[in-house]
């Protein structure tokens, strides 16, 4: 068994350790001020609370808690039905964790990871191509940085694409709906798209009816949208809408 293959694929947590640190040092130090200042002590509570929720959080979505990060990204992944021949692109793709599920679950597929791998994460170019060696798959995986709002590919450039829990972390476009046009953009006619995100939540997407009559004026075959945020496996305290709580899969053919 060589180095690599001995080696397990780290595929992050989707509570990065800066939304532990930031609440709990804030709590630690506004606890000892209390004692001095002691309405400081109800700013104490609040992020001491903020980091609980955080810390239960990273361990609900580890492999060594509960587990949920892999169980949403299969939920996805399984609702990825395609003949599974051509070029996927997985829009977002943070560590590689479902571009390399794809590649897994179709042999003959070449999937295209693309990122922005901005600072708020820990994840990196890097860390994908390593998973992807240790998984095995790395000979029929790119990875890119790119940007969701402006994709580096001409039009009708792949087969199918799929992207989990990205859109909504898109900073520099307000209206994340025109992100769903722009990945439709670069799929071919007749191609596959699948979308998890938190688009029950009204704040981001507006109506759910509206945002699939959106879709459908962008020329696709067929649209529909599937509730998964309701998933037995997540637990209620990640229901948040923030968190999981909003999610679905908006999935269909061009
Ligand atoms: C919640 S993570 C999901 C990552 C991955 N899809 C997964 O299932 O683990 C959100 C991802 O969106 C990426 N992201 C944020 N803004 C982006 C942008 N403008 N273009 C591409 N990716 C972006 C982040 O770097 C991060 O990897």
């Amino acid at each position: 068994m060589n180095q690599l293959t001995a080696e397990r694929p780290n595929y992050g947590n989707w509570v990065s350790t800066k939304l532990l640190y930031i609440p709990g040092v804030l709590g630690v130090l506004f606890a000892a001020l209390s004692v001095l200042f002691p309405w400081l002590g109800i700013l104490a509570v609040i992020f001491l609370l903020c980091f609980a929720y955080f810390a239960y959080a990273r361990w609900c979505f580890s492999p060594e808690g509960k587990n949920i990060q892999t169980k949403i990204q299969s939920l996805l992944v399984d609702h990825f039905e395609w003949a599974g021949t051509g070029k996927v692109l997985d829009i977002g793709c943070g560590s590689g964790a479902v571009t390399i599920m794809v590649a897994k679950k179709y042999p003959d597929a070449h999937v295209t990871g693309i990122d922005y791998w901005g600072g708020a994460w820990e994840y990196s170019k890097g860390v994908c191509e390593r998973n992807a060696q240790i998984e095995g798959v790395s000979n029929r995986v790119t990875f890119q940085k790119a940007s969701a709002s402006s994709l580096p590919f001409d039009d009708e450039s792949f087969d199918a694409v799929i992207s989990n829990l990205t859109f909504h972390e898109v900073a520099d476009t307000e209206e994340k709906g025109l992100l769903i046009k722009e990945a439709l953009r670069v799929l071919k006619k007749g191609g596959v798209f699948v979308f998890q995100d938190l688009f029950l939540w009204k704040r981001v997407y507006g109506e759910v009816e509206d945002l699939l009559d959106r879709v459908r004026s962008w020329g696709v075959e067929s649209v529909e949208l599937i509730h998964t945020s309701q998933s037995q496996f997540i637990p209620k305290a990640l229901k948040l809408p923030f968190m999981v709580g909003t999610i679905g899969i908006l999935r269909g053919r061009k």
